[in-house]
């Protein structure tokens, strides 16, 4: 069975050993697992149901350690890891030989993440080797923020969860590619687009919505992908969510953000009020968007792709537009 652990040493000996196991970082947990093992990686696929199209990030000590692991480096990519790394966002970069094509989902690209979690580079230095971590959820899931839901995520599939508390940051990392000679950013995150740009100068590319083509496995990033980071109750967007009850007559849960100081505490108490709420009996669960700027951005594009799509609301009837995959 599953056991939640605080020992550092037990959780590093088990990723040496080819195994993987349940750890913090400042964003969410991960499931990590010796990203030089082939062996330990397909681990990870199995124990997720991951589609082997989805790529996983490589965790690293140091920015010094990402000409390890890539090559064709623009001097930008040093830039904002001296400015954000370590820290919440990934570089991805074409890959050098050593990388596995199971790791990258046969893409020539790697995402490189430098974590500034203490627990999880102590892992990383005691297991003398790379990460390859997704987060610790099952394909499509909310990704866990404590150890204990990523027990009931992973309880039997893992040995062992370290123990490092709530996230402090509580969203996925900002992936960002290199690729192709321009900077794009492929998946929202704590480090805003304007975070970047204060570095890079102004991003031209809007970030795309629906770049999602199967038939070009590789060219996207699947957490783009429209439905992710799900809950199990339908989620609608609602821009009067207390109406909602008395006119469809279903149960309703609110994600209430008002009672929130700022962004930063919405983004940390998000997948955790959305888990809370999924497992409460309610019929279907609501939000209204926050403005789209900052770190808003991140939190409407997770809950856009959490939920089922949005419910208009007029005096006696209502109307559901679901979301499509297409
Ligand atoms: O904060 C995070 O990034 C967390 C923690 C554990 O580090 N990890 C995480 O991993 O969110 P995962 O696998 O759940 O999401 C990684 C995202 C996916 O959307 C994946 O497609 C993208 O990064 N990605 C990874 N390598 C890539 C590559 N070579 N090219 C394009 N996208 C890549
Ligand atoms: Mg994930």
């Amino acid at each position: 069975m599953t056991k939640i652990i605080t020992d550092i040493e037990t959780a590093a000996e088990e990723i040496r050993k080819g195994n993987i196991t349940g750890l913090p970082t400042e964003t969410v947990y991960g499931l990590g697992a010796d990203a030089l093992n082939d062996k330990a990686v397909i681990k990870i696929f199995e124990s997720k149901d991951r589609p082997v199209f989805n790529p996983v990030i490589v965790h690293i000590r140091y920015a010094a350690d990402i000409e390890k692991y890539s090559c064709e480096i623009p001097d930008i990519v040093y830039d904002l890891a001296e400015k954000f790394s370590p820290g919440p966002v990934t570089f991805v970069l074409k890959k050098k030989n050593n990388i596995s094509d199971l790791v990258t989902a046969g893409n020539n690209s790697v995402g490189l993440r430098i974590s500034s979690n203490h627990i999880f580079r102590e892992v990383l230095r005691l297991a003398e080797t790379p990460i390859a971590a997704p987060s610790a959820n099952r394909s499509g899931r909310i990704s866990p923020t404590t150890a204990e839901e990523v027990l009931k995520e992973m309880d039997g599939k893992i040995n062992y969860i370290l123990d490092g508390g709530k996230c402090e940051i509580g969203i996925e990392s900002t992936v960002i590619s290199f690729l192709d000679n321009g900077i794009r950013i492929l998946r929202h995150g704590y480090i805003t687009k304007e975070d970047i740009e204060k570095v890079t100068g102004k991003l031209n590319d809007k970030i795309k919505d629906d770049i999602f083509d199967p038939n070009s496995t590789g060219k996207i990033s699947p957490g783009m992908l429209k439905i992710h980071y799900a809950p199990a109750t339908p989620l609608y967007k609602c821009n009067e969510p207390e109406m909602a009850e008395s006119i469809t007559g279903l149960k309703t849960g609110i994600l209430d953000f008002g009672k929130y100081q700022n962004t930063k505490e919405i983004t940390f108490n998000l997948y955790s009020d959305l888990r809370k709420l999924d497992e409460s009996g309610f019929d279907m669960l609501l939000y209204n968007d926050i403005e789209n700027t900052g770190l808003g951005a991140a939190i409407n594009d997770r809950l856009k792709r959490a939920g089922s799509g949005e419910i208009m609301l007029s005096e006696n009837s209502y109307k559901i537009i679901n979301n499509t995959n297409d």
